[in-house]
């Protein structure tokens, strides 16, 4: 895979790139915004060392490759579109400590999501991202066509309720297996974060065939981690991978930041 402005170095057979040759700090060339669209086509998700942002300039990075999203929780109070990432030795909760692709309860959502992080604690704190067209391409073929025509309900109050359960989270139905408008590749789009049920399934039905595709779609064979420096930068394709923050620095302190890029339009199947 060639890029006339960057590099891009796999970490596993099946997704995940660093980035090298980027500064998101300065102004993006056309060119660098499209090498960068086609890194993540092809890679579902580009990690970076050493970048210099702020939520501001975070903001700059993600407007390139879309409108951003607000997220159902609260952004910061000069830049709503940007949320703070933080945890430390008071923090109850963490974001993403389960699997999940951002905001599937949402009509249409978010095509990608931004993270930059500045503290990291001294060991631990990985995000692990599976690919979810390794997953659909795994299935049994008879299984695929179970699957076909289904839809899930994806509810926010799983997700965010932990968080503050007085709020009011949105409610979506998507197709089970949805198809990548881009790269026109079948996925697996339910998640243990948001997913309730299969609408057109008895609750029994519902959760075994939810806990199989959960199970499936955890498989290390579709995985890459990464281990975080201070500086570092993930952006997902939300449309094609789930995403774990693993847990395992508490009481010490993970903060950055992080933006949401809208979708053209909402999953189809
Ligand atoms: C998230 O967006 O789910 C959080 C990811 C992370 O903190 O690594």
């Amino acid at each position: 895979m060639e890029y006339d402005t960057l590099t891009a170095r796999k970490l596993t057979p099946r997704i995940g790139a660093i980035i090298e040759g980027v500064e998101l700090g300065k102004p993006l060339g056309e060119a660098q915004v499209a090498d960068l669209r086609k890194a993540l086509a092809d890679h579902q998700v580009i990690f970076f060392r050493n970048q210099d942002l702020d939520p501001a300039r975070l903001k700059e990075v993600g407007a390139h490759f879309g409108p951003l999203a607000r997220h159902a929780l609260k952004g910061l109070p000069d830049h709503p579109e940007v949320r703070k990432l933080h945890a430390d030795e008071t923090s109850k909760h963490v974001a993403g400590e389960e699997w999940h692709s951002d905001m599937t309860c949402a009509p249409k959502p978010p095509m990608g999501s931004i993270l930059y992080l500045h503290t990291l604690p001294s060991l631990g704190g990985d995000t692990v991202f599976s690919s979810m067209y390794a997953a659909y391409d795994a299935l049994s073929d008879r299984m695929k066509t179970y699957l076909e025509g289904l839809t899930a309900t994806h509810d926010g109050k799983l997700a965010f309720g932990r968080f503050d359960p007085t709020g009011n989270y949105p409610v979506a139905v998507h197709p089970v297996i949805r198809t990548h408008p881009e790269t026109g590749k079948k996925v697996i789009f339910v998640n243990p974060g948001f997913t309730s049920h299969i609408n057109e399934l008895s609750k029994l039905e519902s959760d075994a065939i939810l806990n199989f595709l959960y199970q499936h779609c955890a498989n290390e064979y579709f995985q890459v981690r990464f281990t975080w420096e201070p500086h570092s930068v993930a952006f997902w394709d939300n449309r094609c991978t789930q995403h774990l923050a693993i847990w395992d620095y508490f009481p010490e302190v993970r903060s950055g930041y992080r933006v949401q890029i809208e979708d053209e339009q909402a999953p189809v199947a």
